[in-house]
């Protein structure tokens, strides 16, 4: 009897607790602490979901967020300048880093030290909940967020932040990884268990894609796509440098992959401030974008 009780009503899998998001702080401890060990496997790109050669990956992300020369770019969480020193190599853009970690601003100068570039690159120590404080309003082209979002304890806000500072016409573009909906209840579980362990790991705090959308959508900012990066099977990576990176350092290790579901979406969310004041002109829908 009790067997088939059991069978009907199956043993949770144990659930991790809830945990208090990870905070600004130890976000800026965990990037000094490891950010040698980032670069002895990643290189100057930490980013996990990239392509066999990561500037094939980088041009990617100049045509996906449409970065152009005469752009004011904000690369906001720009780990040690790689992915801004590699778009200012190629377009003649002001580029601004702003990273939480003072460790990784003195890494960026030995970067850019050894870069020819067409554009500027300037980095500096900053929480990127503070841009608006930090830059003004109304002053950046494009704000990109490369797999640096998910650190924010308070992503509603940083949206936020992130409008504030584009320009009417300026585009918000976040590539990074966002928690996978529950396909059931054993798996969800599993996949919540896992996100646990990655948000202790990293200092991370997975976004939710429906929360990421509702801010978006009640500051009125226009949607241009959300999609999985469009990279060639052949290209892709396979997240083999995050699994030697948690092999070589302990970080995030995976035990056994027995009981492991894959727990995340990686996505490209790309989306425009409008470019009239919603405001004043409550009454207008947008249809064309100004080219
Ligand atoms: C996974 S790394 C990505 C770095 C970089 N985008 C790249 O592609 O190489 C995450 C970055 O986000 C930054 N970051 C996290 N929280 C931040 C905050 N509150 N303010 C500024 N930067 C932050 C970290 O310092 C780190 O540079």
């Amino acid at each position: 009897m009790l067997s088939v009780f059991s069978k009907l009503w199956p043993r949770p899998a144990a659930t991790a607790p809830p945990t208090p998001p990870t905070g600004v702080e130890q976000v800026r401890n965990f990037y000094n602490n490891n950010t040698d060990k980032f670069m002895q496997v990643y290189g100057e790109v930490i980013q996990a979901f990239r392509t066999n050669q990561v500037t094939d990956y980088l041009d990617y992300t100049i045509q996906s967020a449409e970065l152009r020369d005469g752009q004011r770019i904000l690369d906001a969480g720009c780990g040690v300048g790689g992915p801004a020193s590699y778009f200012a190599s190629r377009l003649q853009a002001d580029i601004t880093g702003v990273t939480i970690s003072d460790y990784q601003v003195a890494k960026s100068k030995e970067i850019l030290a050894d870069k020819t570039l067409k554009g500027t690159v300037t980095i500096r120590q900053g929480d990127y909940h503070d841009i608006d404080q930090l830059f003004g309003e109304n002053v950046f082209d494009r704000v990109l967020f490369l797999e640096s979002f998910g650190h924010s304890p308070d992503q509603n806000l940083l949206i936020e932040k992130a409008y504030k500072v584009l320009k009417p016409g300026g585009i918000l573009y976040i590539k990074d990884l966002f928690r996978r909906e529950h396909p059931n209840a054993e798996d969800g579980r599993r996949i919540d268990n896992i996100i646990a362990a990655i948000n202790q790991a990293y200092a991370y705090n997975v976004a939710d894609f429906t929360e990421v959308m509702k801010t978006i959508r009640r500051l009125n900012f226009i949607l241009l796509f959300v999609k999985t990066p469009e990279i060639r099977t052949e290209e892709f990576e396979h997240l083999t440098i995050s699994n030697d990176f948690q092999n070589l350092f302990d970080i995030g290790k995976i035990i056994s992959w027995e009981d492991y579901v894959f727990p995340i979406d990686f996505y490209e969310v790309k989306v425009m401030k409008p470019p009239f004041d919603i405001n004043k002109e409550k009454h207008l829908y947008f249809l064309n974008r100004p080219q």
